[in-house]
């Protein structure tokens, strides 16, 4: 949204969320504070604030002045009842739904931007043409306008239903909002299709905008991340094969990312996808094919998720067994926490799987990242920090630090689980006086200079590396 009201200053966009403390944070004064770290993310919000974008909790005054209305709630897995751990819950997106359903006035289009199981825009559909129905309007089919109020009474209340599934990916969000692979819009009315169009075409190239019928939208967010995750466990597997052979990752994957049907990117492996969407995309997915009775289909993809989860706890064992088989007592640095570089964001973060299993162990783990907050490690390990350090406990215990070399001090290995830059310059000869000895680095991104932690004296396990 902020994207859309930098390049299109006529435009007047209100973001709008129940979460108070959420909104003042968006209306901080200090761009530093916004509650989401993005490269980029503050300067688009500095030239637009107070401008054309406004941050508000009046969510029902908003609704009421908007032409458009974007949906951008979460959509976690469920985790109780039918569909328990695979299915999305849709209690936020029916919530809004209905929200906008009773707030809005003429005509309102109405855009999924939230990732949903595939049909849902029926769902959205009905409860929009319900209130249709109470403010007296006609019942257009599927939803769709219906122009005609009483007469002498107010504006019929009608609507347009849109997909427009969003791809940016966090770290990069800015630039892949500005330079988009594709725009995809999903729906059935033209003039609808026609208007959201018009917004991104001020900076898009129309060829770049798809449209598709609505199911087609839905199902195509999902299939793409579907086939971006498939693509990370595949070479996650071909990593671990890697390693039992003496082939090396790198090249391997060289070598089939010359092949232009399969392309470069997203082939680097590492500790598993993480983030809000993958997993849970995939899970939908799973539900969506037993829904419809394709068991062969749901299993294929269950099999991406089951194993993403082998390969973090492959590597939380793997750092066991190197250390003599107990890391019980040991100090452990764990550099990276986020999901990705670039991100504050520990959803679905690899790092909370391994550092729980290596706390189970017993570890005490010295965790740096640039970015992430001790309250939410508190949150994601289940257990608040211990700087103490007490030494061997069955429990284990973790601290965070400000920098690598204090997280390294005094350890027994360095554990890299995001792909930070800073990671990529560490002092060697500096962490390795520091470790004790004998000392290991895990460099579960293959990003370090493993020649130079050699040669300062680590014993070195590095990811697909044979
Ligand atoms: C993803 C999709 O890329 C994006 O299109 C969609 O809109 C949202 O989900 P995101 O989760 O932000 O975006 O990050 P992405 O860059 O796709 O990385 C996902 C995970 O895969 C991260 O944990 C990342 O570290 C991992 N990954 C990615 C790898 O392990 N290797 C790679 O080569 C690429």
């Amino acid at each position: 949204m902020a994207v859309i009201a930098d390049r299109c200053p006529h435009i007047q966009v209100t973001l709008v969320d129940l979460n108070a403390a959420r909104i003042a944070a968006w209306n901080d004064p200090d761009l530093a504070n916004l509650p989401v770290y993005e490269p980029g993310l503050g300067e688009v919000v500095g030239r637009c604030r107070g401008r054309n974008l406004h941050f508000t909790t009046e969510v029902d005054a908003a609704i009421a002045r908007a032409d458009m209305v974007f949906l951008s709630v979460n959509t976690p897995t469920k985790t109780r009842g039918l569909g328990a751990g695979q299915a999305s819950d849709l209690r936020w997106i029916e919530a809004s739904a209905r929200q906008v359903a009773a707030q809005a006035t003429g005509h309102t289009i109405v855009v999924e931007k939230s990732t949903l199981p595939v049909r849902t825009a029926e769902t959205i559909k009905q409860i929009l043409v319900g209130s249709q129905r109470l403010a007296g309007g006609a019942n257009g089919a599927g939803g769709a306008r219906c122009p005609e109020g009483e007469p002498g009474g107010p504006p019929a209340k009608t609507f347009s239903v849109l997909s427009n599934p969003e791809f940016l990916a966090e770290g990069t969000a800015i630039r892949d909002l500005e330079h988009p692979d594709r725009v995809l819009i999903g729906g059935e009315d033209p003039e609808a299709i026609a208007a959201l169009s018009a917004i991104y075409g001020h900076w898009v190239d129309p060829e770049r905008i798809l449209h598709t019928n609505l199911w087609s939208s839905e199902l195509s967010k999902l299939t793409a991340n579907a086939f971006l995750a498939q693509r990370i466990s595949s070479i996650n597997a071909v990593g671990a094969l890697c390693e039992a052979t003496g082939a090396d990752i790198t090249e391997v994957a060289q070598a089939i990312g010359a092949d232009s049907r399969i392309g470069p990117k997203f082939l680097a492996a590492g500790p598993g996808f993480g983030g809000s969407c993958f997993q849970k995309d995939i899970l939908n997915l799973v539900y969506l094919c037993r829904h419809y009775g394709l068991d062969a289909a749901a299993t294929y993809w269950e099999q991406v998720v089951a194993f993403n989860s082998w390969q973090q706890q492959r590597i939380a064992r793997l750092v066991v067994s190197r250390l003599f088989g107990t890391v019980s007592g040991k100090r452990l640095a764990v550099l990276g926490f986020a999901f990705k570089a670039d991100t504050n964001d520990t959803r679905e973060s690899p790092a909370i799987a391994i550092c729980r299993d290596l706390l189970e162990e017993g570890a005490h783990l010295v965790i740096h990242d640039q970015k992430v907050a001790t309250s939410q490690i508190t949150a994601d390990l289940g257990r608040p920090p211990d700087g103490s350090d007490r030494g061997f406990t069955e429990d284990g215990s973790w601290q965070q630090v400000d920098t690598p070399l204090e997280a390294v001090t005094g350890a027994d290995a360095v554990i890299v689980l995001t792909e930070w830059a800073a990671y990529r310059t560490l002092d060697w000869p500096a962490i390795a006086s520091a470790m004790r000895r004998p000392a290991w680095l895990f460099d579960v991104r293959d990003i370090t200079d493993t020649a130079a932690a050699r040669q300062a004296g680590l014993q070195v396990w590095s990811v697909g590396k044979g």
